[in-house]
């Protein structure tokens, strides 16, 4: 099976020695092929490069696509999600536009606690069913690999229904999936004023039987205010770290947590949303491995402050940026939009806003040995875009679906 793409305008993200991720002034590099063709064989790149250097025999492949006007892109990884849920929370979104925070709503038993009661009453095969839509949409809108979390069973019983619809979609959906472990996403009601209770619960019983079930790649926890305090966070990731779970952290979105500063030490893979970032935590984020990953879609849906992206890759950061798709607080998961907002919001240009949400994201799920650029060896997930005038055009022409074809795994789809 090959498919060879010529004509293409413009091949972006390509590498020929391929990095890890780009930081800082980096951020700023983009590199591309104009006039380019790109071969794909056997789900994986195969060669690229300008059409002047196109070997005849290459041409004879039986299927070719003219991709005249058209550019190609690494499909977007959206590196933190929480797609798998029972139902949309639209009635608490109109009480947020009547003035209530999140908090408020969180205190008085909805958000996260909301969706948890009705995911006891939800089977495996309705969240597969509601969850395969999700991800046909945003496939539609470019994103080849996505992490998914749990957090809305709060018990075992249903934190592993959740885990076990993660992995049914892993076999039925041609995206790259990761699973997250976030048995810590709230304090369900009936544990209140015991909170170590229920930590001990997470720590005694959720991660063992996940681990043992080997139902989840990552192990995430909400550390921040009102919610799951630095202490819990340690003991949490320190239990998650005898079974080989490598963290993946909420932090800083509702106060300055200390939740970056746990994540560093605990050498998470990426600490996610960072609202609250100032220079204490700038530094320590500075020579770890730990990827600070921004989630527009949730500040801009909540109405809450933006995270200092800018502020952070001047100081010498990597960012990356993913949607947080979820009922709560970013119900959407269009990586265009996300890219439209980096650059309208946060002042990032469009070669930044791109690396964001494709190296450095695939870096903050673990996937950019195989992901997030176009490089020979890497998987052939990749997108074709209707006829555009620049790779500018993509974060500029925001709310419009600029993708016209989608190659997963070396399928057109
Ligand atoms: O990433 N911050 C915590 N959790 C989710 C919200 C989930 C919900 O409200 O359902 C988030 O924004
Ligand atoms: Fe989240």
């Amino acid at each position: 099976m090959s498919i060879l793409i010529s004509n293409i305008k413009k091949l972006v993200q390509v590498e020929t020695k391929p990095v890890r991720f780009r930081a800082g002034k980096k951020m700023s590099e983009l590199p591309f092929i104009e006039n380019a063709f790109l071969l794909i064989k056997n789900g994986k790149i195969d060669s690229f490069g300008e059409m002047n250097n196109l070997k005849p025999e290459i041409l004879n492949q039986k299927q070719v696509i003219d991709a005249t006007g058209k550019m190609i892109f690494p499909s977007f990884c959206d590196s933190h999600t929480h797609l798998v849920y029972p139902a949309s929370r639209e009635i608490e979104y109109v009480d947020k536009i009547k003035g209530l925070s999140y908090e408020e709503i969180a205190k008085r038993g909805g958000g996260i606690l909301n969706t948890a009661k009705k995911m006891k009453e939800t089977t495996v095969a309705e969240l597969v069913d509601s969850a395969m839509l999700r991800l046909e949409e945003i496939i539609k809108l470019g994103t080849g690999a996505v992490e998914v979390k749990s957090g809305y069973g709060l018990d075992t019983e249903q934190e592993l229904k959740m885990l076990y619809t993660i992995r049914k979609l892993k076999e039925i959906s041609p995206l790259t999936i990761k699973a997250t472990l976030l048995g810590a996403h709230s304090i369900p009601l009936e544990y209140r004023g015991r909170q170590h209770e229920y930590v001990d619960l997470v720590i005694n019983e959720m991660i063992p039987m996940v681990a043992g079930e080997e139902l989840a790649d990552y192990l995430d926890v909400f550390c921040d205010k009102g919610f799951f305090t630095v202490e819990d966070t340690e003991r949490i990731l320190m239990a998650g770290m005898k079974f080989g779970l490598r963290p993946k952290i909420h932090a800083n979105e509702l106060d300055y947590s200390g939740g970056i500063q746990v994540g560093v030490k605990y050498n998470a893979l990426s600490v996610d949303h960072l609202e609250y970032t100032g220079n204490d935590e700038i530094e320590v984020l500075k020579n770890s491995e730990t990827m600070p990953t921004i989630l527009p879609g949730a500040a801009f849906f909540l109405g809450m402050p933006y995270a200092p992206a800018r502020k952070m890759i001047d100081a010498g950061l990597p960012v990356a940026l993913a949607s947080d798709f979820n009922p709560g607080s970013s119900p959407s998961g269009n990586m265009q939009l996300i890219l439209s907002m980096a650059c309208i919001l946060y002042k990032l240009t469009p070669e930044e806003a791109i690396n964001a949400v494709t190296l450095n994201s695939a870096y903050a799920m673990g996937v950019e040995e195989e992901l997030g650029s176009i490089a020979v060896g890497k998987k052939a997930n990749v997108f074709i875009t209707k006829e555009i005038p620049s790779m500018e055009f993509m974060p500029y022409a925001y709310g419009s679906n600029k993708v016209e074809t989608v190659i997963l795994d070396g399928k057109i789809l």
